[in-house]
């Protein structure tokens, strides 16, 4: 009999083991650091290398500055006035590294004919930033003019520009890196090799505010859809697709995992101003209550769910949701870039909440930009229809108050800004500030101290 019991006991405890087991863990697991020596390789790869031919010719970088209507400093006699000038004219920033005199997004490498010096842009065109005069390779470039560069520098180097058919952006500091991807891509067969005409891929993704990279270490998801597997490093080497061939993405992918690596240690900068924490701990508990279901708990070990919420219920531009085309998603699917990780067909279509570490210094808010202060984006009525990007990303634009870019509301009509695309407009494609009302029922005392609470995450 005791034995019976015994064995039904044990039998038991291994069924209420293989239950547990087959329990998806709904929250991610503790963030496991990545492996140092691939952190080093990866950090050294990604300031270091240049993978793409030189787009201009050196002599377009000291040239543009022609098209500025305002004197420039010399670039012979001044270099490095004159590429802080072209860095605040184009919105890059300084390298926080080498960069043999360049601004960061920007790197020098050789033209098609393997011979005349030029330069390119690399991944911190969007995903380099600076903050109260300091640089930060995975802060969002809140203040990158892709549209005026691209005009300016081929006007520079003596060519027309291309014929790019989509919207590059309209804002400064909004990206269309999704409509690059999808070009690209339908110039490709699954194999990779190039297609004389493109595949017509019915996508029409809208210009995007670029994610910091220190959140991808808590995702398991990435991208703001959330439906691509967070370890996926092939997926960041679409810009590649410029030029690589099949042979030479796959030499490239352990540089690019080393690369991988690295972003999954970059770590956010601390809040730099001082912060009440009585009323820090009073914003925790309302954290807690009212927005911790969706974007996790912090302190000592983050535990991020990941939950992607569906459109009708974050309400928030479904331009980015909706103009991902299914039959891109199937090409990608069928390509080397999705091998290992495809992109999910089945998941909810919607928005992942993204993790909040470093959100003081990440503004504007949402995945288009569309919302300039934590005050506006947890009072929603109070979002500017039309706002100017600040002029630079220095302190006395910050306020730590609202916490994000002082702003004034800019009436329809001429804005009569000197530099138009400064302007951030809400009735423009995929660029609407409404949605995430979240926190519209919190009086102004809770959402003062919330916002407190989100300084020190
Ligand atoms: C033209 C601007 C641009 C360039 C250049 C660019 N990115 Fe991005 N990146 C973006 C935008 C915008 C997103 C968000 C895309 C989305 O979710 O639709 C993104 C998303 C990502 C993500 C996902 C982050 C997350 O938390 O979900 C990673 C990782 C990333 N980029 C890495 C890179 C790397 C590495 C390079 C260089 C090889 C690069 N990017 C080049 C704009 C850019
Ligand atoms: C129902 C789920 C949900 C709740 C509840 C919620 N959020 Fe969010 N939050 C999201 C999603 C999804 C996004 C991304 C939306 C987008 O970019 O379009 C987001 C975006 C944000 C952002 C902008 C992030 C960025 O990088 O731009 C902040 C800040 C934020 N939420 C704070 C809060 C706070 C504070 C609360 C509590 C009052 C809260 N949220 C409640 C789902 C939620």
């Amino acid at each position: 009999m005791r034995t019976a019991i015994h064995r039904l006991r044990a039998g038991l405890v291994v069924l209420a083991f293989l239950i547990l087991a087959a329990i998806p863990a709904r929250r991610a697991p503790a963030v496991e650091p990545p492996d140092p020596a691939a952190v080093e390789r990866g950090r050294k790869a990604l300031l270091e290398g240049s993978y793409l031919r030189a787009e201009w010719a050196d002599a377009a970088f000291t040239g543009a500055s022609k098209f500025w209507g305002e004197p420039a400093p010399d670039p012979v006699a001044d270099p490095d006035g004159y590429a802080r000038a072209f860095g605040k004219r184009y919105g890059f920033h300084p390298a926080p590294f080498p960069n043999d005199g360049l601004p960061m997004g920007l790197k020098r490498s050789v033209r098609a004919d393997g011979k005349t010096r030029g330069f390119q842009v690399d991944c911190m065109a969007c995903h380099g930033g600076s903050i109260g005069g300091k640089s930060y390779v995975g802060l969002p470039n809140t203040q990158i003019d892709y549209t005026g560069f691209f005009a300016d520098l081929f006007r520079a180097d003596g060519r027309r520009s291309p014929l790019v058919p989509f919207v590059l952006n309209t804002a400064r500091g909004t990206t269309n890196a999704g409509m690059m991807s999808v070009v690209l891509m339908s110039v490709r067969n699954p194999d990779l090799s190039m297609r004389p005409f493109p595949m017509p891929m019915g996508s029409n993704l809208p210009e995007l505010d670029a994610p910091p990279w220190w959140v991808l270490k808590y995702k398991t998801k990435m991208y703001y859809d959330g439906r691509t597997p967070a370890d996926s490093s092939r997926s960041i080497m679409q810009f590649l697709l410029a030029e690589k061939t099949a042979d030479q993405f796959r030499e490239l992918e352990p540089t690019f995992a080393d690369i991988h690596a690295y972003l999954k240690s970059i770590e956010a900068p601390r809040y730099p101003f001082p912060i009440d924490q009585d009323a820090a701990g009073r914003g925790r508990a309302v954290f807690e209550k009212s927005c911790a279901g969706c974007h996790g708990t912090y302190g000592e070990m983050v535990d991020y769910p990941g939950e992607i919420v569906p459109l009708d219920v974050i309400g928030t531009d479904p331009a980015r949701i909706a103009g991902l085309s299914d039959r891109f998603v199937e090409h990608y699917n069928g390509t080397w870039f999705a091998e290992k990780h495809p992109v999910d067909v089945d998941s909810e279509r919607g928005y992942q909440a993204p993790p909040l570490v470093g959100i003081w210094a990440s503004a504007p808010y949402l995945h288009n930009g569309a919302v300039p202060t934590l005050r506006t984006l947890l009072d929603s009525p109070r979002r500017p229809e039309r706002y100017l990007r600040p002029p630079s990303t220095d302190f006395e634009h910050y306020d730590p108050r609202d916490v994000g870019w002082k702003f004034a509301e800019v009436p329809e009509g001429p804005t009569g800004a000197k530099e138009p695309r400064r302007l951030f407009d809400a009735s423009r494609y995929g660029l609407d500030n409404g949605g995430h009302t979240f926190g519209d029922k919190l009086g102004e005392a809770e959402r003062t101290d919330l916002i407190e609470y989100l300084k020190t995450l």
